[in-house]
C-alpha cells in the first residue's frame, strides 16, 4: 500500500451530499485515503457569501486530488449578474488549479446496453473518450451586460490549443477526431489550424480528422462506436458529452477527470446536482464511483485498485440492480451496498 494520500471533498448542493457519502464508504473500504469535506457552490455562497472561500481553494492546492460532488439549485438561480452563483465555484477552481483537459470516457457497459434510448445495435463496442478543453473559450472570455445588450467572447491562444492538442493525441488509441465551427468560428479556424500543425510536427502516425460540431452531434448517434478521441473546446465539450452520456444509458454513468495542471487534479461525475431528487435516496452513486476509479488511476497511481472498483460497478449492472435513471426501483444504499461487497 502507497502512503496515505489526503484528498479534498465538495460534497457540494442537491443529490451531492449523498453520492459523496457513497463515495465516502468505498473510499474507507479501500483505505489509505484521508479526507476533509470543504464548501463550494451554493452551499459555500450559504456560509461564506461566496461560491469558491479561500479556505476550499487552499485546501485543494495542497491536497493529492480533489473528489467533487455537483453544484448548483433553484435556490441560487438568477439573471441577476451581480448575484454570486454557484457554478462560479466550480468554474473558480478549474482555472485556480489550471485543469484545462477534460477528460469523459464514454463506454457502455454491455449490462446497459438495452437502458440507452439508442438502439443496442448502433451502441455495441462504443469505447470513445471526449477530451474537453476546460479553461478557456466562451466560459472564461469577457462577460457584459450593457444597454439591452449582452455579450460573451470567445477567444482561445495558440497555446491554450497545443495544450490540450497534446492531451489528446497522447491519449488516442486509433484516432482524434478534431470537432470545431471552422466555417463560422475565428476562434474554430484558429483551433483547425493549431490542431493540425501540432498533429504534423509531432504525431504524424495517429490518424486525424476534423468535423464541425453540428455534423459532429449527428454523427455521435448515427455511429458512436466510429469515434475513439474527441478533441474539442470548452462549451462544444460541454454539450457533445451530455449527448454522450445518453449512449450509456444516463447522465448518472459517467465520471470525469479533470487534469494538466502542476497541482492536484479534479474528479467529478459529470451530471449536476438533481435537485429534483435531492434527499430521497434514489441517486445514482455509479458516476461517483466510477470518478473515485479515475481518482485512482489519474490522481493516485493506483490503477489495481481503479480497475477494482470498475469491475464491481459492471458486475452489480450485470446482477441487474437499477437506481430509477436506469429504469429501476434500486436505492443509493442499496447499491452502495452492492459495489462494495462486489469489490
Ligand atoms: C459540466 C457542467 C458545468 C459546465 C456547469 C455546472 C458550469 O455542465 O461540468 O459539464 O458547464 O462545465
Ligand atoms: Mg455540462
Amino acid at each position: 500500500m502507497n502512503a496515505t494520500s489526503n484528498i479534498i471533498t465538495l460534497p457540494g448542493d442537491g443529490i451531492g451530499p449523498e453520492i459523496m457519502d457513497a463515495a465516502k464508504r468505498l473510499i474507507g473500504e479501500l483505505g489509505g485515503i484521508d479526507w476533509h469535506d470543504h464548501d463550494i457552490g451554493g452551499v459555500a455562497i450559504d456560509n461564506h457569501g461566496t461560491a469558491l472561500p479561500d479556505t476550499t481553494l487552499e485546501a485543494a492546492k495542497t491536497s493529492d486530488a480533489v473528489l467533487l460532488s455537483a453544484v448548483g439549485g433553484p435556490k441560487w438561480d438568477s439573471t441577476n449578474p451581480d448575484d454570486p452563483r454557484p457554478e462560479q465555484g466550480l468554474l473558480g477552481i478549474r482555472k485556480e488549479l489550471d485543469l484545462f483537459a477534460n477528460l469523459r470516457p464514454v463506454k457502455p457497459v454491455p449490462a446497459l446496453y438495452g437502458s440507452s434510448p439508442l438502439r443496442e445495435e448502433r451502441i455495441t463496442g462504443t469505447d470513445l473518450l471526449v477530451i474537453r478543453e476546460l479553461t478557456g473559450g466562451i466560459y472564461f472570455g469577457e462577460k457584459k451586460r450593457e444597454n439591452g445588450v449582452a455579450s460573451d467572447v470567445c477567444s482561445y491562444s495558440e497555446v491554450e490549443i497545443e495544450r490540450i492538442a497534446r492531451v489528446a493525441f497522447k491519449s488516442a488509441r486509433a484516432k482524434v477526431t478534431s470537432v470545431d465551427k471552422a466555417n463560422v468560428l475565428e476562434s474554430s479556424r484558429l483551433w483547425r489550424e493549431v490542431v493540425t500543425r501540432v498533429h504534423a510536427d509531432e504525431f504524424a502516425d495517429i490518424p486525424l480528422d476534423h468535423l464541425l460540431v453540428d455534423n459532429a452531434a449527428m454523427q455521435l448517434v448515427a455511429a458512436p462506436s466510429e469515434f475513439d478521441v474527441i478533441l474539442t473546446e470548452n462549451m462544444f465539450g460541454d454539450i457533445l458529452s451530455d449527448e454522450a452520456a445518453m449512449i450509456t444509458g444516463s447522465i448518472g454513468m459517467l465520471p470525469s477527470a479533470s487534469l494538466g495542471g502542476d497541482g492536484p487534479g479534479l474528479f467529478e461525475p459529470v451530471h449536476g446536482s438533481a435537485p429534483d431528487i435531492a434527499g430521497s435516496g434514489k441517486a445514482n452513486p455509479l458516476a461517483m464511483f466510477l470518478s473515485v476509479a479515475m481518482m485512482l488511476r489519474h490522481g493516485l497511481g493506483r490503477e489495481a485498485d481503479a480497475a477494482r472498483v470498475e469491475s464491481a460497478v459492471d458486475s452489480v449492472l450485470a446482477g441487474g440492480l437499477r437506481t430509477a435513471d436506469l429504469g429501476g426501483d434500486a436505492g443509493t444504499a442499496e447499491v452502495v451496498d452492492a459495489v462494495i461487497a462486489a469489490l
